[in-house]
């Protein structure tokens, strides 16, 4: 089993990986699992549907579990005996039992190895696209592959998004191992060192952001383009961030940067719109990774990094008795690179449930 959420910040950004590891807790995948269970079951199993479902459906397919003929691995890791009555009801929800709604499509992920990229990675292939791994991180990026049964449905690139060979030659990979490329995912991301002064920005800091968050999307839209003018369709769907839309979510290069990719999404959803390709982006709330756990305020660590995580943005959402969990964001995404959307362009989906819409300093439903 491949896919951690553990003490590995990015490879690029050693200020999250070094306080990540300075951490006192392993965040693998389990043990993200069994905080959120914790909270399932201490406010009744069916009370949460949503959360029921992100567990029922982060459950990971063993290494080799692939089929033969490249079709969606089967999904189990022996929890099933112990996930509540609500969660298996969940997983025959719509979006996990009903027909493969990527069959026949290739999908690109970059930053695939980890976190949000991993889950999307995941999820797509249990609804039949074939998915190219780019990401910087061979060792996790393979693991993953190969955990999803590697050949024929699953491929890994080493890739830095901030080099145009590598893209392109990640995107030439996916098209040449799979026929085409129907769907690229500009995933890969970084938040850079969190500043509280200005006067102490560190302008190589800012640009490494700004190379990753905006040059390395911009660079996967441009590549992603070479391959589907041509075919005159497809799917680019970027991560964004609430910081897309509001101020004080993060440091100053990050939200500027989503900023940024909310503004390319639109730009580019204008150009390629006359090719059929659809453009757009997904805008999570805090969502328990190694890139957001590592800016938990110190005040708030308790003794277990995901719980911890887990119950200040909780405290900090509109929408209650819900964990936004990777695998939530990966719906999402999921549902933008289908048929679907087929004529959902330009958008900026935010999965904030409400966070951004809404301000409660007012009071305005208190008594
Ligand atoms: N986690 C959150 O709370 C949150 C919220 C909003 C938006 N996002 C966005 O979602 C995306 C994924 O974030 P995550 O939380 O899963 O982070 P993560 O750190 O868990 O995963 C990021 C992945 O990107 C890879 N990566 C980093 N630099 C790269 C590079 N130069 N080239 C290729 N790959 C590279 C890393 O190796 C890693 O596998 C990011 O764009 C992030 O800004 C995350």
């Amino acid at each position: 089993m491949c896919n951690k959420l553990k003490k590995r910040g990015p490879p690029c950004d050693s200020t999250i990986r070094s306080a990540a590891e300075s951490g006192g807790d392993t965040w693998t995948e389990s043990s993200l699992l069994s905080q959120a269970q914790h909270r399932e079951s201490a406010s009744q199993d069916s009370a949460h549907p949503t959360l029921s479902v992100s567990l029922s459906a982060r459950r990971t397919a063993p290494p080799g579990a692939g089929d033969q003929d490249g079709g969606a691995a089967p999904i189990s890791d022996g929890r099933e005996e112990t996930m509540s009555a609500s969660a298996a009801a969940a997983t025959d929800s719509p979006s996990s039992s009903s027909a493969p709604r990527l069959e026949g499509k290739v999908a690109l992920v970059t930053g695939g190895a980890s976190g949000i990229g991993e889950a999307i990675v995941r999820l797509f292939r249990q609804h039949g696209a074939k998915v190219c791994i780019a990401d910087i991180h061979d060792e996790a990026g393979q693991q993953v592959c190969d955990s999803l049964g590697g050949d024929p449905g699953a491929l890994f690139v080493h890739c830095d998004v901030t080099v145009e060979e590598d893209i392109s030659r990640a995107v030439d990979a996916a098209a040449e191992k799979f026929g085409t490329l129907d769907i690229m995912v500009n995933n890969a991301g970084i938040t850079g060192d969190k500043v509280t002064d200005i006067r102490n920005l560190d302008f190589a800091e800012v640009r490494k952001v700004f190379d990753i968050n905006v040059h390395g999307m911009l660079l996967g839209m441009k590549h992603a383009a070479r391959i589907m003018i041509p075919n005159s369709k497809g799917s680019i769907v970027s991560l964004a961030s609430v910081a897309s839309v509001m101020g004080g979510l993060g440091p100053h290069a990050y939200t500027a940067s989503k900023h940024a990719v909310a503004g390319l999404t639109k730009s580019v959803a204008l150009e390629l719109g006359r090719h059929g390709i659809r453009v757009n982006c997904v805008s999570p709330y805090a969502v328990p990774t190694a890139l957001s756990m590592p800016h938990l305020p110190q005040g708030e660590h308790k003794g277990d990094a995901v719980r911890d995580f887990l119950a200040f943005v909780g405290s900090e959402a509109n929408l209650k008795g819900v964990d936004l969990l990777p695998k939530d964001v990966a719906e999402a995404v999921l549902y933008l690179a289908s048929d679907e959307a087929r004529y959902i362009s330009a958008l900026n989906l935010v999965v904030d449930g409400g966070f951004t819409s809404v301000n409660r300093n007012l009071k305005a439903f208190e008594d």
